[in-house]
Parts: structure tokens; C-alpha cells; sequence
């Protein structure tokens, strides 16, 4: 029998490893990466209760739920919603949320905050009855005190009500706790939610200078002497810098902000194309003891922008080749997936693009966390409206009351990317003041000078005197649209930064053409826009001509074009049966439209070549077919026989007039030595469904995604460019059908039923990985068509990255199971902190590298004393060192322990065992080795 004594556990430990970017991969930075995710286990209600909040309300029929969870998008399309085309025809309502939870013993004499990354929208959150707060915006992330009012060992109810009360934002929202939850405990003495602040006031190519400001709260009921030790650790776990603050003595309730300045050496700097992250970590130590870990990510760059020369990072000039992005996640909803994200904007990436606006709301924390790590720059914005509104439920109606915190919540959470470049107050404001203009660029200053405040300014009325004067109160000036206004602009205000908040608006539908291409054709009874950039809103303009207008003005920073990826709502320039939009460069199933390669060819020096349209015309036709390259010259063959070589030079595409005739048609692209070809080639009649997944491996964590998409091919595996057959998808194995789309803006298809018809040749289903390991299989089939399957493995994860010896690891972090879990111990779960003797820990695939000489330990033993023995590769395997530890008498009584180590190079599996007496128990908080 193990024997069970009632000890207190020792306060929470956060991994004193330095993660590498990809370590930090589904988890929330923001708050210090304390948090457990507090997603599982929710009960749903669709539709208002009389007292949800109460903990004995019956919640058995209520349906269970994973978040993040949009109910909106498992509804019907509904033409009388009160969300409007701009909502995307989505009823939104009243929804509730409950969670009954147990708060484990080891809370006691803890805090227990609860944070919300984001929830839609005008929530109301309770515990156990009573009511933590009201937060109307639905893009904002907030946190509650749970402490006073928890049941400790026992069971408590957090119940959640949202009302997205529509017509609000002009687009589609989604509703309900779309982001992710996190519960956070923490000793009374803690840094506060947020609470610190990094910025790198000087920086150049041999040293920098990291502030760091850290706010720390005293919560417990007596004063206390507290000092801070804070580290700058690089991408490989080395220390790059580290300081001590003197400690200060915080009164009972109190706090005080610690100022750190520390010197990086030899700064690794980061841009787009060398993202490159620190990690700061700050240790909260009372009477010796570490009572809080907090981390944060930390990029060291430096910026400028200009009147005359627009924009600079790390001293080299540059253009914002930027993209407004809305949140919606195609059939996901707005539905937060890490995946979902990384896949948009990797995308993104690939297209050359280097900046993403947040248009127009504070965005979900894993965007920015995965902007830092691709290396997006961020323009992060967060209004669409002030005290007037643009519908008549939106945020005006609770901007007197709450803009202030709302903005200075955002640039408190967001504040230590990198990535973000610029703040924005606001997108287009209706009847601006410089009152409130001031207001708020004051209220972002008084957190944050290190980025530029600005808005979006519909540039049609830069010529009338409040925007002007607004304009003048702000560090940059955004236009949107309008390029005849720039050069106005810059003569008549030459001290204006200015650059393109917001630029093109130019609509099209994937695979579908429209011709004249010199003709705007806006457009058409198939309610479908066209693809040779010659379908304009009015007030925008196409890709090529925008993209010209900010290019040969050495003044204008950059652009924002609208948008990266369609979204739902706004399906400009349709209505009903339209309800997602045509402004993007992808589609919502991420399908590139051919403007993608236009931005390629711009925006990027691989070289690439993309010819348009299909290739499926009759006899007779003269098909305009157009060239996108970045390549010197591009030379047309169809059917084998060139249609003439073009050299590419400035223009935005090259076109040719071929008379068609069925078969090939080939472009070939060549840049000094280099070749790329592209072509399309004839379609016969569908014969088939293929399925092609993004990826064949994906993690078994129920979260995980894999996006197949379906082509209906001829028999050749020609994808045939008109098909709109309906493709019927089923699923074996751990995974589930989550979201079916094809792109098309007019379809009315449910986005989360198992089948879809084809738009343009191709649609999509994505399906979510289980928390079990084994293999998926997709099965597609289409009446008249052979059906297709394909195989994804969902595994454990890539866990195999070797993991330095030589930094410091975490052993436990005692609070349920967070952080960076490398240990596997014989005791199980929880009970790591309990170990006896002959128990071990172990880790997979530490590298010794040529040699440990030592090895270090931070333990605590209760009772008389014994030994670590390390071994490798197994529990009975090569013994390398004998850590000797003596009986220190208390769980909490640290003391670092060391011994010599030998035999230990290369990779091996890691085992610490220990060896005492009987009843003799261990806690281990860390252990690194040396060399
Ligand atoms: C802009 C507005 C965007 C979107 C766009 C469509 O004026 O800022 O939110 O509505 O028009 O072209």
C-alpha cells in the first residue's frame, strides 16, 4: 500500500524551459502561460432560461459541448434574420453555458481567475449564483475572480448567458464562447492578469535593451517582501540575459510595478523573414520561495515610418504588403481552431504577404501568437464604430461606458508581440470628433508608446475638416481607397505617415470569368463575380491598379488589401441568396482565386508562373488568357506550338488572345536559369471524385484538423472546371466531419452537413481529429462517379524533438497537468509529487550532447533522505549518477542538489529514480545537467 499522507502542495511551478516557438503551439501566451484550458466539459442552451444561474438548475438537457463552440453556424440560412446579408443570413439570440466543476482541495489559500478569450456577445458570467460581470463586446477578452465565492473540494457552477441581439457588427460574428477558456491558480502573491509589459527601447545590431515591467499583486492578508528574477532565454533555451530586482515590501493588497532593464547581446532580430522569439520569463519570489512564473514571448525589432519614405523595420525600407482579415473561419464559424488559423495565414505567407489588419476587432490571441511565429506584421484594431452607430445594435451603444477598457485591454493583452506594428482605434468612423479621437489615442499611450495609433478613414472624406483634424491628432493616417486622394493628401498635409488601411475591394468567384476584361462586369443573373480582376465595387478598385497606385509612391507605407479570405456576410455586390462575401483573394474553403498569383508575383521572387481560365471553351472561342509571374519572360504553347514569348518587366499580367482549341495549354516562365511551368489542360466529362488532404498526419488531441479537398475530375484526373456535383463524405476511424464548403457564395448548403456540392470543380470537408490515436478514413462519394478514399494518421503528436540536457527543465508544475508535460512518472497523474522510493520520472529524447558532466536538481524531501539515480533509456538501465539528497523536513523546503555524472553523450530516454527508504517521498520542481 502507498502511503497517503495529507501534505500541502507545493505552490505552482511554471517550465523554467525556454519553448521553442513550436512548444508554445496551442496555448495562450497572453496571460503568462498559467493557465489550464477550461474548454471541456460545457452543457449549452440555445435560447433564454429563467434562472440558468443558479446551481440548482437542471442542465441535464442541455446538449454537451466543447469549446470554442459558435452555435450560428450550425443554423439554417434564414432570408428574414435580423443579421442581414452583413451577418450572413445567421440568426445569433440568446444562448447559455454551464460548466459544474470540482475546485480541488490544493486551491485553498489560492486565486482562482477564470479568462475568457473572447465570448459573443453581452455576456453574463456567474458563479455559483452570484454574477462576476457583464462584458458587452464580443471581441474582447476578460477575466473574473472566482476566489470569494468557490466551493473548495467541492462542486461549482459557472454559467454563462450571451445575447448577440443582431443586427451588430457588419459582418458575421458568430455567437457564443467562440474562444477558448482558461482557468488560472496562483498563489495570492502573483503578476496580474496581463501584467507584464516588454519593449525593447534600444536596439541595434550588437546589444539591446529589454524593459521589462512587471505588475505584481500582494493579495494575501499580510505585507510581504517580494523580489522578481527575470531571464531572457533564446529560441534554444540558452539565457541570453537575466536580472534580480531588489525586493520591495507590497502592503496587504497592494501591488507594485517592477522596472527591469536588461541587455541581450548580439540581438537576433525579427521580421517576416526571420521571426525570431524570445522568451522572457519572470520568477515572483517571496522568503526565497518562487510563488509565480510568468512568460511572455519577445521579439527584439525596431521600426519607422515616414512621411517621405513610408515604412522601415531594422532600418530596411519596405512596403506593408498587407491583407484585412475578418475572424470567421470559414464552415468552422467563428469557432477559434489554432489549425484553422496557422492555415489562413500561412497562406497568407505564401502569397508574400507581410501584414494582417485585425479589421475590425481585437482578434483571438492564437492569430497574434502565430503572426510572432510566421512572421506576419500586425495592424491590431479595435473598433468599427464609436458613439455612432453602423447598425443598430452594434458597439455604440456601449462605447461611452466601455471604450476606454475595452482598448486598453486590448493593448495590455496584446502589447508584448512582436508582430503588431500598429494600433488602430477605429475603422470608418461614423461622425468622428477629435475629442474622442484624442481620447482614445491617450488611452492606448497611457499603456503602450512604442507603436503608432491610427484608423481607417473612408478616404472619400480626407478632403472635409474632421477627418483632416483627426488625422492630425494621429501618428499615422489610414486611408481607405480612393488612391486620387493620397497625392492630395501628402501635398496638402506633408508631415502626414500615411499608407493604405484599406485598399482594392475588387470582388470575384473561384473559376469563374467574365468577359471584357477591360470592362468592370460588377454583375450578373448567376449572382457570381469574375475573375480577370474585373469586378469593382464602386468606391475600389481592381488588384492590379491598387497595387500600382501604392507602389509608385515612395510616401505611402504599404496597403491592407480587402480581404485575404472571404468571409461570411457582406456578400457584396449581391443579396439573398448570396451570404458570403467575394472580396477575397482565397475562398472560405482557402481554394486561392487566380488574384492569389497576382500577389505572388508581386510580392515574391521564387520563381512562379499561373495562367487563366480553365481551359473547357467550344470551337470558335477567342479566349483572353492571362500570365501571372515574377519570371523574366513567360512563353505560351498550346498543344505543343508557342504562342510567343512576353517579356513580364512591370506588368501586372501578361495576356494573349488564343483562339481555343482543345488540349494543353502550357506557360512556361523563366528566370536567369530557372524554368516554371503552369498549365491547364481540357476536361472531359466527370468521371471521378479525388480527395487531397493538406496533410497526412495530424496530433490526436480532438482538435487537430485535416482539410480534404474534392475535385470531380474526368477520367484523367482533369479537374472539370464547371462541376457542381454533390459529393457525399463519410468518416471512419477517430475523426469527424466538422465543416463542408465549396467557396461558392450563393449556396445555401448547410456548412456542417457531410455533403456538399462541387462549386467551380472542387469542394472541401474538414475533418477534426479524435484524442485517439489510429487512422482516419475519408470516403467520398458522387452519384455517377467512382469514389475515392484517403488515409490520415493521428498520432501523438511530433514529440520527438530531441531536448537539450542543458536547460533547465520543469519536473511538475503541480496544476493539473499544464505546461510542457515531458515527464512520465510510475506514480501517475497528480502524483508526481508524491514520489517514493523505487518510483521514477522519465523523459523522452534529452540530448547529452558529448558529454554531462554534472547534474543539478531543485527537490524537497519530507522525510529521511536517499538518492536520484539517473539512468538512461530504461528504469533498470546504464546508471550514469547518483544524486544524493538528504531529508529536508518540509514538501516546500527546496534545496538544489547536485552530482557528477558519466557515460551520458548523445540522445537517450531519461530516467530519475528514486531510491530511499520506505515511505520516503520526494518533490522535484527541476533538474538540468551540465557539460
Ligand atoms: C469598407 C469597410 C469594410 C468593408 C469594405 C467592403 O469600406 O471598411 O469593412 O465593408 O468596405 O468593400
Amino acid at each position: 500500500m502507498k502511503q497517503k499522507i495529507s501534505i500541502q502542495i507545493p505552490v505552482p511551478q511554471q517550465p523554467v524551459i525556454a519553448a521553442a516557438t513550436g512548444e508554445l503551439k496551442d496555448t495562450d501566451i497572453y496571460n503568462g502561460l498559467r493557465g489550464q484550458n477550461f474548454d471541456e466539459g460545457w452543457k449549452f442552451n440555445k435560447g433564454d432560461v429563467s434562472n440558468g444561474q443558479s446551481t440548482s438548475f437542471n442542465d441535464s438537457s442541455w446538449s454537451d459541448v466543447t469549446l470554442p463552440h459558435d452555435w450560428s453556424i450550425f443554423n439554417s440560412f434564414n432570408q428574414s434574420s435580423a443579421a442581414g446579408g452583413g451577418g450572413g443570413y445567421l440568426d445569433g439570440g440568446i444562448g447559455w453555458y454551464r460548466k459544474t466543476f470540482t475546485a480541488p482541495s490544493n486551491y485553498s489559500g489560492k486565486k482562482v481567475c477564470i479568462e475568457f478569450d473572447g465570448a459573443y456577445m453581452n455576456s453574463q458570467v456567474w458563479i455559483n449564483g452570484t454574477l462576476l460581470g457583464s462584458r458587452p463586446y464580443g471581441y474582447i477578452s476578460f477575466e473574473y475572480d472566482l476566489t470569494p465565492y468557490l466551493n473548495i473540494g467541492g462542486s461549482n457552477v459557472i454559467a454563462v448567458k450571451l445575447n448577440n441581439n443582431q443586427p451588430n457588427s457588419r459582418w458575421y460574428s458568430g455567437s457564443g464562447i467562440y474562444r477558448n477558456v482558461w482557468l488560472t491558480v496562483t498563489d495570492p502573491v502573483h503578476v496580474a492578469y496581463c501584467g507584464m509589459f516588454v519593449s525593447t527601447p534600444t536596439v541595434n545590431s550588437s546589444s539591446a535593451t529589454a524593459n521589462v515591467s512587471t505588475k505584481v499583486l500582494n493579495q494575501g492578508s499580510s505585507s510581504k517582501s517580494i523580489s522578481l528574477t527575470t531571464t531572457i532565454v533564446d529560441a534554444d533555451g540558452n539565457t541570453a540575459a537575466t536580472n534580480t530586482a531588489s525586493a520591495a515590501n507590497i502592503a496587504a493588497n497592494g501591488n507594485n510595478t517592477f522596472s527591469q532593464n536588461l541587455t541581450v547581446s548580439n540581438p537576433h532580430l525579427w521580421s517576416p523573414s526571420s521571426p525570431y522569439l524570445y522568451t522572457v520569463q519572470t520568477q515572483v519570489v517571496v522568503d526565497g520561495t518562487v510563488v509565480d512564473t510568468y512568460k511572455s514571448t519577445m521579439g527584439i525589432r525596431y521600426f519607422n515610418f515616414s512621411s517621405t519614405s513610408g515604412f522601415s523595420l531594422n532600418g530596411v525600407n519596405m512596403k506593408l504588403n498587407g491583407v484585412c482579415l475578418h475572424q470567421d473561419l470559414g464552415s468552422l464559424g467563428s469557432a477559434v481552431n489554432y489549425r484553422a488559423i496557422e492555415r489562413e495565414l500561412q497562406m497568407m505567407k505564401d502569397m508574400g504577404c507581410n501584414a494582417i489588419r485585425t479589421s475590425h476587432n481585437p482578434p483571438d490571441p492564437r492569430l497574434l501568437e502565430i503572426c510572432d511565429r510566421l512572421g506576419l506584421m500586425v495592424m491590431d484594431e479595435a473598433f468599427d464604430c464609436w458613439e455612432t452607430g453602423k447598425t443598430s445594435n452594434d458597439y455604440h451603444l456601449y462605447f461611452n461606458s466601455w471604450a476606454q477598457t475595452d482598448l486598453q485591454a486590448m493593448v495590455t493583452r496584446d502589447r508584448n508581440h512582436p508582430s503588431i506594428i500598429i494600433w488602430s482605434i477605429g475603422n470608418e468612423i461614423p461622425s468622428p470628433t477629435v475629442a474622442t479621437a484624442t481620447n482614445l489615442k491617450n488611452w492606448v499611450k497611457a499603456i503602450d508608446t512604442t507603436r503608432p495609433v491610427t484608423w481607417g478613414c473612408f478616404a472619400a472624406n480626407m478632403g472635409d475638416a474632421i477627418p483632416q483634424a483627426v488625422a492630425n491628432v494621429l501618428d499615422l493616417v489610414g486611408y481607405n481607397y480612393f488612391p486620387y486622394t493620397y497625392d492630395s493628401g501628402h501635398n496638402a498635409h506633408p508631415d502626414w505617415k500615411m499608407f493604405g488601411s484599406e485598399t482594392s475591394s475588387a470582388v470575384r468567384s473561384r473559376g469563374v470569368y467574365k468577359t471584357p476584361t477591360n470592362q468592370n462586369i460588377l454583375t450578373g443573373s448567376d449572382n457570381q463575380c469574375s475573375s480577370y480582376d474585373n469586378s469593382v465595387v464602386s468606391w475600389g478598385n481592381s488588384a492590379e491598379s491598387d497595387y500600382t497606385e501604392i507602389n509608385k509612391r515612395n510616401y505611402m507605407a504599404g496597403e491592407f488589401i480587402w480581404t485575404g479570405f472571404d468571409y461570411i456576410g457582406e456578400p457584396t455586390p449581391y443579396g439573398w441568396p448570396a451570404k458570403s462575401s467575394y472580396f477575397g483573394i482565397v475562398d472560405t474553403c482557402g481554394f486561392p482565386k487566380d488574384i492569389y498569383y497576382f500577389y505572388q508575383s508581386k510580392w515574391t521572387t521564387k520563381p512562379m508562373v499561373h495562367i487563366l481560365p480553365h481551359w473547357n471553351w467550344s470551337n470558335g472561342t477567342n479566349v483572353e488568357v492571362w500570365a501571372y509571374s515574377n519570371c523574366d519572360t513567360v512563353e505560351l504553347f498550346l498543344n505543343g506550338t508557342s504562342l510567343g514569348s512576353k517579356s513580364v518587366g512591370n506588368a501586372g499580367h501578361l495576356s494573349w488572345n488564343v483562339p481555343w482549341s482543345s488540349g494543353t495549354l502550357r506557360a512556361k516562365g523563366t528566370k536567369g536559369g530557372t524554368v516554371v511551368y503552369d498549365e491547364v489542360v481540357t476536361a472531359g466529362s466527370a468521371a471521378k471524385v479525388q480527395l487531397k488532404p493538406d496533410r497526412t498526419s495530424i496530433t490526436a488531441d480532438g482538435k487537430d484538423l485535416v482539410y480534404i479537398e474534392a475535385d470531380i475530375t474526368d477520367a484523367n484526373g482533369v479537374v472539370v472546371p464547371n462541376a457542381a456535383n454533390t459529393v457525399n463524405f463519410s468518416v471512419s476511424g477517430p475523426g469527424t466531419i466538422v465543416g463542408v464548403d465549396n467557396g461558392n457564395a450563393t449556396s445555401l448548403e448547410s456548412y456542417k452537413g457531410k455533403s456538399r456540392s462541387a462549386f467551380s470543380g472542387k469542394c472541401l470537408v474538414i475533418v477534426q481529429a479524435t484524442k485517439t490515436t489510429g487512422q482516419i478514413t475519408v470516403t467520398a462519394n458522387s452519384n455517377g462517379l467512382s469514389s475515392s478514399s484517403v488515409t490520415v494518421n493521428t498520432t501523438d503528436g511530433p514529440t520527438n524533438e530531441a531536448i537539450s540536457a542543458f536547460t533547465q527543465i520543469e519536473a511538475e508544475n503541480y496544476n493539473n497537468q499544464t505546461g510542457i508535460q515531458t515527464e512520465n512518472c510510475s506514480e501517475g497523474g497528480q502524483n508526481v509529487g508524491y514520489i517514493e522510493n523505487g518510483d521514477y520520472v522519465s523523459y523522452s529524447n534529452i540530448d547529452f550532447g558529448s558529454g554531462a558532466k554534472s547534474f543539478q536538481a531543485r527537490v524537497a524531501s519530507g522525510t529521511s533522505g536517499g538518492n536520484i539515480e539517473l539512468r538512461l533509456d530504461s528504469p533498470t538501465g546504464t546508471l550514469v549518477g547518483t544524486c544524493p539528497v538528504q531529508g529536508i523536513g518540509g514538501w516546500q523546503s527546496w534545496i538544489t542538489k547536485s552530482c557528477n555524472v558519466n557515460g551520458a553523450t548523445g540522445v537517450h530516454d531519461l530516467y530519475l529514480k528514486f531510491t530511499g527508504g520506505s515511505g520516503y517521498l520526494f518533490n522535484l520542481n527541476w533538474w538540468k545537467f551540465n557539460n
